[in-house]
């Protein structure tokens, strides 16, 4: 059935992330809702995030007590408003002006963490004075390890929590539609500056003002007449490092002594080698389809994922997260804490700050009354006594219907 959504601009009226969504289109130019919907090539991974949910389904238990429900939660021993982190993610302030900074107060006020990432449009400095919070920073271990030892000492300067490094992208994954929108890097094509012209509460709130915002983060890297955003972007894929090995992790840990998180983990080989050299933290990512196309869902790995490395290291994960439900599944895989991406963003991108908090209000919400509905009281009684998983079809069985399997245990067919 087709749904009729709120058309308006009140973000309290959005009822779900996907309202959201259709108010931040509207108000967006095509390029920057590219952007931030977009995955790269077929968009496989993309839609697979979305998609993989559905072969997971709960089972309910009845007449628990469940009047005392709660959906706090604790993330590196810290106590969290609810099982979530907002993930990092560059550009934000094309969404909404100082938008990292809005997205930051999003979190502070549900108490979960904040990723800022080494591409935000402002400043770490900037977001943990205006905001502060649970702040984490994201790095790239770029080519210039002088660079790299500088927002080390800033990231500690601010008060980190944690370092977040991402290590799916020694490469920047094939975003055909970027290049299409862009006549020149970062010169929009004629095409998209006449859309830009029909989307006017974009262009008077965001690029009006100031233009395409800059890069907080690697603007004292930048030579002072070479600021603008072409110039940052340049500099950045000059600093890409495709040669990283493990070793730079492992000389990493060795010095910085607050959490560290590593982002983009997808193997069970990686998840172990990373527990093994000491990191804190996981998140199982495959950066939200826009890297490698055609890669399996996160969530279709946690449950082995956990089963390596769950005990020693706190096992995260993001891609595709839009609903209470799919939280509230990963959770009962074993994952400590969901990391949202677009799902936040739509909010920020329909609103502000406001947008912000609303997502997070409508996915604490979620979260709350499908645990109620499966009857648990708190997260920690989530696990996969909860869960069945539809199994795949196989040519040979097309045409017969899909069998629900527990899940936690692996079937000979499975296996062989
Ligand atoms: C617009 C956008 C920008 C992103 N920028 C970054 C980034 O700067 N660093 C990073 O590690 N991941 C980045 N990501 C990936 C997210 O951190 C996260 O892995 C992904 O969005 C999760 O998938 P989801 O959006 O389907 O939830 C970005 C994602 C989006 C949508």
């Amino acid at each position: 059935m087709k749904r009729r959504y709120y058309r308006g601009h009140d973000v309290a009226r959005a009822l779900d992330i996907e309202e959201l969504r259709q108010m931040a289109r509207r108000r967006l130019p095509g390029f920057v809702t590219e952007y931030l919907e977009g995955g790269s090539e077929d968009e496989a991974t993309l839609r697979g995030n979305l998609d993989a949910f559905a072969q997971l389904k709960f089972v309910h238990r009845v007449l628990v007590d469940v009047s005392a429900r709660t959906v706090a939660s604790t993330l590196f021993d810290q106590p969290c408003g609810m099982p979530l982190a907002i993930g990092p993610t560059g550009f934000n302030g094309m969404l909404w002006r100082q938008g990292d900074i809005a997205l930051a107060r999003a979190a502070r006020a549900h108490n979960i963490p904040f990723t800022v990432s080494i591409v935000a449009s402002d400043s770490l400095e900037a977001i943990a004075e205006q905001a502060g919070g649970r702040l984490w920073l994201m790095l790239l271990m770029l080519r210039d390890s002088t660079v790299v030892d500088r927002l080390i000492a800033r990231a500690d300067h601010a008060g980190c929590e944690a370092l977040v490094i991402t290590l799916d992208a020694p490469v920047l994954g094939n975003r055909s539609w970027d290049v299409r929108n862009f006549g020149r890097p970062l010169s929009l094509s004629l095409r998209s500056k006449l859309d830009v012209l029909h989307h006017v509460r974009w262009l008077f709130s965001v690029f009006l003002p100031r233009g395409l915002p800059g890069f907080g983060n690697l603007a004292e890297f930048l030579p002072p007449e070479r600021q603008s955003p072409l110039d940052g972007s340049r500099y950045l894929t000059s600093q890409g490092n495709p040669g990283l090995t493990w070793d730079a992790i492992r000389e990493l840990r060795e010095r910085w002594k607050r959490k560290l998180v590593l982002k983009g983990v997808m193997a069970v080989a990686d998840a172990e080698e990373a527990a093994r050299i000491g990191v804190d933290g996981i998140v199982l990512s495959n950066h939200g389809g826009r890297q490698l196309d055609s890669e399996v869902a996160p969530i279709e790995i946690l449950e082995e994922v956990v089963a390596a490395v769950g005990k020693r290291i706190e096992v995260m994960i993001d891609s595709g997260f839009r609903r209470g439900t799919d939280i509230v599944k990963a959770l009962a895989l074993g994952a400590k804490a969901v990391v949202l991406g677009r799902a936040s963003l739509y909010g920020l991108a329909a609103g502000g700050q406001p947008g912000a908090t609303r997502a997070l209000d409508i996915l604490r919400a979620e979260i709350e009354r499908t645990m109620s509905l499966l009857g648990c009281a708190t997260i920690a009684e989530l696990s996969p006594v909860f869960l069945r998983r539809r199994t795949q079809l196989t040519a040979a069985g097309a045409g017969r219907e899909p069998q629900l399997q527990l899940v936690g245990r692996t079937t000979k067919a499975e296996v062989s």
